[in-house]
Parts: C-alpha cells; structure tokens; sequence
C-alpha cells in the first residue's frame, strides 16, 4: 500500500514506523500551491509545489534523514470541481516528477484525487431558472424560493447582490468520464496533450472518485410526523428525522424529494418546507421550498434521492474512524486531587444503572 504523506509530522511517524517493521515504506506525497490563471491556488493540505522538490532532494531516499520513504508519486486533490485547475495542477505535477526522475527517484504516479463532477439535473434550464429566481429573492424583487428568503450564499450588501451560491453545482454538462477526459486531453505550452506527457515519462494516472462512484445511489427515508401553517402562511412538514442526517459541505441539498403519499388526492400543488426534529430554529432540512402535488399525512413517506454521497456522513457516522466522543460526569469525593479516576464513563454508568433497574 502506498502511503500519501501531508506534511514533516507524518514522514516523521512513517519513518519511525517502517523502522520498527523493518520495512521501507511506499509513499507518496500530496502538494498544492499551484499556479493557475495567475493565481496561486491556497490548500491547508499538502506540500508546496515550489518547495517540493527541495524537500524530497533534501529529506527522502538512501543515506537521507528519512531512509525508509520510498517515493513513488506525488498526488493531489483539489477544493472546488474546475477542470482547467485540475489540468494547471496535473501539467505541474508531471513537470516536478519528471524532474525527481532525473535526480534518481522512482517516480511511478500522479494521483489527482476526486471531484469529478456529477449531473443531478435533467435540464439546464431548470438550474439557471433556479439560480435568477434565488437572487431575484434575495434582491426582494420576486417571489421567495428560500426559507426565511436564505440567499444561500448570496446577500444584500447596500442594496447590491454580493456573494455567490454556496451549494453543490448541480447541473454540469460536463461530467463523469467526460470530465476526466478534459483534464487528461488539455494541452502544455507546445501544444501536447497531457496524456501523452504522461505515457512519454511513463506516469500512471491515478484517481480517488468520491461522490461520483455513488452517483444515482442511496435515499434517505423519513415519516411525516405533523403538519402546520406558520406565522408566515408557509406549510411546514416536520419529519422524523434532522439536520445533520441531511447535510453535507453544501448549503443545502436542491435535489426534489419524493413522497410516498399513503391516500392520493386532488387537491393540486402546495408549497412546503421540511423541518426538522431539532429543537433549533434552523433545523430546516431542504431551505428550498418544494412543490408537491399535495399536502402530505402524517405518517407518509419522504424519500431524498441520491444521498450516498456525503448527504450525512461527515455528521453522523464515524467517517474518519475516530470513535465517536465519550460524555464523562466528573464525580470528586472528599476533595481529593483531580485525578483520571474523578471521571466515569456516562454511557456506562446508565447502561448499569438500567441493569439494575433504576
Ligand atoms: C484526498 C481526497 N481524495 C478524494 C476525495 C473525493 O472527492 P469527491 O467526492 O469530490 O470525488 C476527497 C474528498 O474530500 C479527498 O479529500
């Protein structure tokens, strides 16, 4: 397996592990600061690209400070889905392997990690209609679309539009396969794909897809659990679920939900927003307003689609594989010092007190 290494701490850690085993460790390591546009692409992740080189030179192979690294690639994974940034990144990329060829490394790979983007939408037309409506909204110049007139992103400053919608780009003509294709086909200063620098130098490509292996896959079910008008005259659907089993990086999850209506009728269209179990005023599980073709009962079903990728699992599953956190009660008798043994684990200390019935 390779290793894809951040920073110094984790050459360090790999280092003093591949010791222990008597091993050499495969690594690989992440870089960003990419020039792109003439801008300089900022990550908190990774080793810069202008001190990359240095510091492998430097640090990593026989006779060097950390021995025991062997680096085989260089991998990086950028925030935002731009193919041209990604193409900028991966030209740079082949350029510094290239040159950690000529100095004697084994360079074998370039990894350029995920966010190929995806397509949710059938029609452009909806997502553009979407996007002038929203700020029609928040300009206060038509209807609201959102909760509470959320601009997702966008807000009035001095009267004006500023900001930009912080949501997943839904709608992406280019997507999939045709987007890797993008980036693998665009061109160096002469005018040669990229792809052929990389068979040239003999680079294999490797990519980490998220989001898009769980394109059209996974929904997320809940109950109707009330009904109600608000202050406002807008419907709320509270459902049996919250927030966080609904969210993601993005502002808010666009996608139409689906209801299983349990005794069709004809009352035609209605106007509602989903709401949450939370006792927190923003527990609004989609901000955008949905149209159904008639008011839900309680104890219908409402089915998000496509939520397998992302939609929950940062907040509610044990994505990183830390467990998740431990209340302790702090219980200190007789003032005695501060002490490990002061704290009792919560969880255990109710899971005997059912045991004996309290
Ligand atoms: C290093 C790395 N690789 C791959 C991915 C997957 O990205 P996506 O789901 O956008 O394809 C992520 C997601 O944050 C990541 O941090």
């Amino acid at each position: 397996v390779t290793l894809i290494l951040d920073n110094r701490d984790e050459c360090l850690l790999v280092q003093e592990i591949a010791e222990k085993l008597d091993k050499k460790a495969l690594v690989g390591f992440r870089v960003s600061g990419f020039a792109h546009q003439g801008i300089k692409l900022y990550s908190r992740f990774g080793f810069d690209i202008e001190q990359i080189n240095e510091f492998i030179t430097a640090y990593i192979g026989r006779g060097k400070e950390w021995d025991l690294l062997e680096c085989e690639g260089l991998h990086f994974h950028l925030d935002g889905y731009s193919a041209s940034q990604r193409s900028s990144a991966l030209l740079q990329c082949i350029n510094m392997a290239t040159a950690l060829k000529q100095t004697g490394y084994a360079i074998s790979f370039i990894d350029i990690g995920g966010g190929i983007l995806m397509n949710y939408l059938q029609d452009k037309k909806e997502w553009d209609t979407f996007g002038e409506r929203l700020k029609q909204a928040v300009l206060g110049m038509g209807e609201k679309v959102t909760f509470n007139n959320d601009g997702l992103g966008f807000r009035l400053e001095d009267g004006n539009l500023v900001g930009k919608l912080e949501t997943y780009p839904f709608y992406n003509e280019l997507n999939g396969p045709d987007f890797v294709r993008d980036i693998l086909d665009s061109k160096d200063e002469t005018g040669t794909p990229l792809y052929r620098l990389l068979k040239g130098n003999d680079l294999e490509i490797r990519i980490e897809p998220g989001r898009s292996l769980l394109a059209q896959s996974g929904i997320t079910v809940a109950k109707v659990a009330h009904r109600k008008k608000d202050s406002n005259g807008n419907w709320l659907v509270g459902l049996e679920m919250n927030m966080s089993q609904l969210m993601s990086g993005s502002k808010d999850f666009l996608l139409d939900p689906f209801v299983l209506y349990d005794t069709p009728q004809r009352e035609g269209p209605v106007d509602v927003f989903f709401t949450g179990a939370y006792c927190l005023e923003r527990d609004i599980l989609l901000k955008i307003k949905t149209v159904l073709l008639q008011l839900p009962q309680v104890g219908d079903l409402v089915i998000f689609v496509n939520t397998a990728g992302y939609m929950m699992h940062f907040f509610e599953t044990e994505a990183h594989l830390f467990e998740l956190s431990t209340n302790l009660l702090y219980e200190r008798e007789n003032k005695s010092p501060l002490s490990p043994a002061s704290f009792r684990n919560d969880a255990e200390l109710s899971r005997m007190a059912k045991f004996r019935g309290v």
